[in-house]
């Protein structure tokens, strides 16, 4: 039942012909000799190459004739698509590399340059001190209390026995929160925290509590209307005064090394009783003639003040709900700012304040 094929095409097999196999080829070596990148060796592989080419399609018809010309056309084939797998991989090669050595000159960097390098960041030193200060009293077994900056009037002066019409209340000069009748202030001090841990915790209280205070002082080179203090507490069976003056001096000592002077000076503070005022040694002068005479940092005292304390008022203690048939305490409140700037000849408690970077850095590698 043979005969012509009524699908043969006799155009697509005049294709398998080997003058035209070999043009093919030609055309094909000259698309992928002309390729200059490798997008360009893509279009050319797809058209020389790819299943619709020329070649493939001629391939195609290899089973549409007869024996002996199908297999003459196979090999034909066969070889020329070799050819044009070959060229293809040479060039292929051949353009990689190019467009590495390309790579390679145009993003070249020249390691020996100079940088521009970004500046570290630094913790404060306001931030490292009063850290330090908290060490301290951690290792002595104390635990650090917190408090908020905004404040109930009640807690930052009432409970500390300073009732709305004590005198002592104008020494501190205070940021009210409005509306003035809600009675709520930008804490004064960190004596608050005195109040709220005692209202929160039973006795035995051994704590520290450094944090951020304001006053309504002018910003000069030993004012800022905001500030930090550290306060202490001790709530315990038979604590004394000595308790106070031998935490106080280790303090110093922790801070300023051993031979720091510290005196007591009498004082008033209506949360506690009796009450003392701390001095340390003048930093510069040391207190000794005839430096202290002319010394600007002590103004000729030979102490600089450093905070106050004192043993807890009764008073405060009932205000707070711990019997003081039982118990007795002491408190001191110290400027953090203050002790900064003697430990480290700091002149300007601005310097500390303004935000400038490069007084910070020099505090970078504390810790
Ligand atoms: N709160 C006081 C002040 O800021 C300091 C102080 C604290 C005094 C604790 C005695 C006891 O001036």
């Amino acid at each position: 039942m043979s005969g012509p094929n009524s699908e043969y095409d006799p155009v697509q097999v005049s294709g398998l012909s080997a003058e035209e196999v070999a043009d093919l080829v030609e055309l094909a070596k000259a698309a992928i000799g002309a390729a200059t990148d490798l997008d360009e060796l893509k279009a050319a592989r797809l058209a020389h190459a790819g299943d619709r080419s020329p070649l493939a399609l001629a391939n195609r018809e290899i089973g549409a004739l007869p024996p002996q010309a199908r297999k003459d056309a196979g090999q034909r084939l066969g070889q020329a698509r070799a050819q044009v797998a070959q060229a293809l991989s040479v060039r292929q090669a051949t353009l990689e590399m190019e467009q590495e050595e390309r790579i390679l000159a145009e993003e070249r960097v020249d390691m020996t340059l100079p940088v521009q390098r970004s500046s570290y960041g630094s913790r404060h030193p306001v931030t490292t001190g009063s850290e330090l200060i908290a060490d301290v009293f951690i290792a002595m077994g104390w635990e650090v209390a917190e408090g908020p900056v905004v404040e109930a009037e009640w807690l930052n002066f009432d409970a500390l026995n300073l009732g709305p019409d004590h005198p002592a209340r104008t020494m501190q000069d205070t940021f009210w929160v409005d509306p003035v009748e809600h009675a709520i202030v930008l804490r004064t001090h960190t004596s608050p925290v005195q109040a709220r841990t005692m209202l929160t915790r039973t006795p035995p209280i051994y704590v520290v509590c450094p944090g951020r205070v304001f006053r309504t002082d002018e910003y000069d080179a030993t004012h800022s209307p905001m500030f930090h203090q550290v306060e202490g507490l001790v709530v315990d069976r038979g604590i004394t005064m000595a308790h106070l003056k031998g935490s106080l001096d280790h303090f110093a000592t922790a801070m300023f090394g051993a031979g720091i002077d510290t005196r007591f000076r009498p004082s008033y503070f209506p949360f506690t009783e009796p009450s003392a005022e701390v001095d340390l040694r003048c930093f510069v002068c040391r207190g000794e003639e005839p430096a202290v005479a002319t010394c600007r940092t002590c103004r000729g005292e030979g102490w600089i003040e450093w905070g106050g304390c004192g043993v807890v008022n009764p008073r405060v203690l009932v205000a707070c709900g711990v019997d003081p048939e039982i118990y007795t305490g002491f408190a001191f409140g110290m400027g953090i700012d203050r002790t900064l700037m003697f430990r480290h000849g700091i002149a300007d408690l601005r310097d500390l304040f303004d935000g400038d970077i490069r007084f910070s850095a020099a505090f970078g590698s504390e810790l």
